[in-house]
């Protein structure tokens, strides 16, 4: 099988927030899809090992900040190569609360999620969500998956479900 193929499948670039005990954390995502518009449901999927898996297991609540291509390429690799096991991710990247959620300054749009079911995979929890919140933030283009890997030229680390073993 030719894996470069899974590349021409179509995503966004997402920080994921949620609480964690009384601070907050979270991870880089790009698996996020809409699934129903009534009543607005996503699903999301987050590998088992992360350590947002075990805080929205917690908490039953996330945000979902929506990066542009003038979003701070940072937030991706903060929330996306460090865990928040050891490192408090919010202390660096510029936020704003929402719904007690922290959401990333320069996102182009947020959602506020609250859990409704899990679906365990033999790596990965498929968390799908009722959006009780969300707003359009400014008029930047969404940064797509395929932005980050051309423009960007970012990677993608083991834990991600569309990581490719080169
Ligand atoms: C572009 C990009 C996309 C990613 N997508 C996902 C994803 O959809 N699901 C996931 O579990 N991890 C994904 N990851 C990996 C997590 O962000 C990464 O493992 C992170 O360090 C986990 O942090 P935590 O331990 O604080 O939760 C992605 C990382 C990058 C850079």
């Amino acid at each position: 099988m030719n894996n470069n193929v899974f590349r021409n499948l179509s995503y966004g670039v997402y920080i994921v927030s949620c609480k964690n005990g009384e601070k907050y954390t979270g991870c880089t995502v790009n698996s996020i899809m809409q699934v129903t518009s009534s009543p607005a449901t996503v699903a999301l999927s987050v590998n088992r090992d992360n350590y947002t898996n075990s805080c929205i297991c917690e908490h039953k609540k996330f945000a979902i900040s929506i990066l542009s291509e003038k979003s701070n390429p940072l937030s991706i690799g903060t929330f996306g190569f460090r865990s928040g096991r050891d490192f408090e991710k919010f202390s660096v990247i510029e936020h704003k609360f929402i719904n007690d959620l922290p959401v990333i300054k320069d996102a182009c749009g947020y959602l506020i999620c609250e859990v409704s079911e899990k679906i365990e995979t033999s790596t990965h929890t498929l968390f799908l969500a009722n959006v009780v919140d969300g707003d359009v933030l400014n008029d930047e283009t969404p940064m797509t998956y395929s932005y980050y890997h051309k423009v960007i030229r970012g990677n993608t680390p083991k834990n991600a479900p569309s990581y490719i073993n080169e």
